[in-house]
């Protein structure tokens, strides 16, 4: 296993609209392997592949005290009611912002042995979600500002996980 280096904004990495997987091999197994543990290095709740500079559809997350979760090609499937967060990303360090995010939701993709599932999710787990989600479709949390004055910059030991 490795960690690898996270891609910071503004690089065209992060922009990209990533591919689905087509077969989980054993280049994808290392690829979840090295997404956790550099997950865990840095500290975050979840990441996804374009975070590392791989362009698929793969996203990690692992919640304190949870088990982690592996997605390959995940789709939100059921979005349902709205509350405001706060967010950061660990490829904006430094700034967090308050967006809009579903209070739940239901995502379906495939595990890392290739098994069809399906996540509900309510609270920080449905914003990870929604996060990695649009992490695979090049969008940023900042995209979701409704002004600029919602983002701000915070010092870098903030207790909010980045995602
Ligand atoms: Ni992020």
């Amino acid at each position: 296993m490795a960690v690898l280096p996270v891609v910071a904004y503004p690089a065209p990495a992060l922009r990209q609209k990533a591919k689905r997987v087509r077969n989980i091999d054993g280049a994808i197994a290392r690829l979840i392997e090295d997404m956790v543990e550099t997950m865990h290095e840095v500290g975050g709740v979840g990441l996804a592949a374009p975070q590392v500079g791989i362009p698929l559809r793969v996203a990690v997350i692992e919640l304190p005290d949870e088990e982690t979760i592996v997605l390959v090609n995940p789709k939100i499937v059921k979005r349902s009611g709205e509350r405001e967060v706060e967010e950061g990303c660990l490829s904006i360090s430094g700034y967090r912002g308050e967006i809009q995010r579903s209070v739940k939701v239901i995502a379906k993709g495939l595990d890392r042995r290739g098994r069809e599932i399906r996540i509900k999710g309510e609270g920080l787990l449905a914003q990870v979600l929604e996060h990695e989600v649009d992490h695979l479709n090049g969008t940023l949390y900042i995209d979701h500002l409704e002004s600029i004055d919602k983002l701000y910059q915070v010092a870098p030991d903030v207790e909010t996980p980045e995602i």
